[in-house]
């Protein structure tokens, strides 16, 4: 088998990407080890940046987006009982974002691959990728895997390794080339999907005393909810009506109701910070979460999974035209100024919100007036706003 660009994994980072190129004729075949079912189902967050809603109707495929997707122009912080909206319209130039959760996105691209006959191989077993040292594409780079117990040899002018943050493209790379920067966080997130009407037009970003939480939605039907809990927690121990109770406690508000329903599915994620420096490697171009993760508290995680693509493509779109290099080789540099500022922002958003257990008294103080400042000052307010809606995308 022979393509121009091999992409490893179908999660948003590997299907945006398949999509920007195939658009500017480049060919590309991509293999997933998961069913299509299981990518097309696993619940993840589901905020999206304008510059990801502008990005899937400049590639035709924001139709189900504009049907059920709810458009936000604001979040509220909550802290001390009081509430606080943060006005995107007004502190970031009418920006907004979208509410469509990640597999719904995930559903719309793998139709649109599948419909368009591109190669998207689904169940693939051992992918591994070789020959990928050295930039020349004089000798291509080899992906193989395993099509129904039968080996395969991809061929290709480039590796883009979008297998998320446990696939096999990072550890490839020799270790001695790459540097590691990361930050576990002392705490996780118990998340619940409830069948209940979202008690809020917008979300909320609750500080609490017992613990940050977060009231965010799917649906006029369905919520998201999320509770700041240890990293460790037996999801066991929570049985849905201590959930319920806990959320009543840490969201609780003046002429706030918070309406309880059926969870219909409830889990704990663990929250950290990495990057991996550089993005490239040869042949081998990281994006997404195979290149970085950031906690969940700046809702980052795919909108920087797409930025990252949307300068790949460009410089590949570049290469093919001009045979120029020079995009390609600056693709690592100018996706780490974008990475590290929304790591910062992740990092800062986490820090002001949650409770850390080595923190004491006076944290606690410092913490509600960051929060006081931040939704006081204007030019705090903004700065928040303009990271949340997300910032300029420099290709
Ligand atoms: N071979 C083939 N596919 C693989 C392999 C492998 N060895 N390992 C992993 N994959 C697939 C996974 O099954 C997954 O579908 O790669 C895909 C990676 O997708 P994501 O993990 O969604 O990562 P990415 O596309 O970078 O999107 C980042 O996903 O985790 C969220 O919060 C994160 O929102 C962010 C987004
Ligand atoms: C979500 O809706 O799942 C969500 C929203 C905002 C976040 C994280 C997750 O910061």
């Amino acid at each position: 088998m022979r393509t121009q660009v091999g992409i490893v994994g179908a999660g948003p980072a590997g299907l945006f990407l398949s999509h920007l190129l195939q658009r500017e004729g480049i060919d590309s075949i991509i293999v997933e080890n998961r069913s299509r079912q299981y990518v097309e189902e696993r619940v993840r967050a589901g905020v999206l940046e304008q510059g990801t809603v502008d990005l899937m109707h400049r590639l035709g495929l924001g139709a189900r987006l504009d049907q059920i997707g709810l458009v936000h122009h604001g979040i509220y912080l909550r802290f001390n009982g009081s509430t606080h909206h943060i006005d995107f319209a007004d502190l970031a130039a009418g920006k907004g974002v979208t509410i469509y959760a990640q597999h719904e996105v995930v559903k719309d691209l793998t139709k649109a691959r599948l419909d368009s006959g591109a190669p998207i191989y689904f169940e693939v077993a051992n992918t591994s990728i070789h020959d990928f040292h050295g930039a020349s594409t004089t000798s291509h780079a080899k992906i193989r895997f395993e099509e129904n117990g039968d080996p395969r040899t991809l061929d290709c002018d480039f590796i883009a390794g979008c297998d998320g943050f446990h696939g096999i493209c990072r550890p490839s790379v020799p270790a001695a080339a790459l540097t590691v920067y990361d930050r576990e966080y002392p705490f996780g997130w118990l998340g619940i999907l409830a069948e209940a009407p979202p008690s809020s037009d917008e979300l909320i970003y609750a500080y609490h005393e017992r613990g940050f939480a977060l009231l965010s939605m799917r649906s006029p039907q369905i919520g998201r909810l999320y509770i700041q809990c240890k990293p460790d927690e037996d999801i066991a121990h929570w049985p849905d009506a201590k959930i319920w109770q806990e959320l009543q406690i840490r969201l609780a508000a003046d002429k706030f109701t918070l309406t309880e329903g059926p969870i219909l599915q409830k889990g704990i994620t663990g929250m950290r910070s990495f990057v991996v420096e550089p993005m490239q490697f040869g042949k081998v171009f990281l994006a997404g979460d195979a290149a970085h993760i950031v906690p969940p508290t700046g809702a980052k995680g795919l909108n920087l999974a797409v930025a990252d693509v949307q300068v790949l493509a460009h410089a590949l779109v570049d290469f093919y035209k001009s045979g120029h290099r020079r995009l390609l080789d600056a693709y690592s540099a100018t996706c780490l100024r974008r990475v590290w500022k929304v790591q910062r922002f992740s990092w800062w958003m986490t820090s002001m919100l949650h409770r850390f257990s080595h923190d004491n008294a006076f944290d606690h103080r410092r913490q509600l007036a960051e929060l006081d400042y931040v939704t006081g000052s204007r030019s705090a307010s903004q700065s928040l706003a303009e990271n949340y809606v997300g910032l300029p995308l420099d290709l």
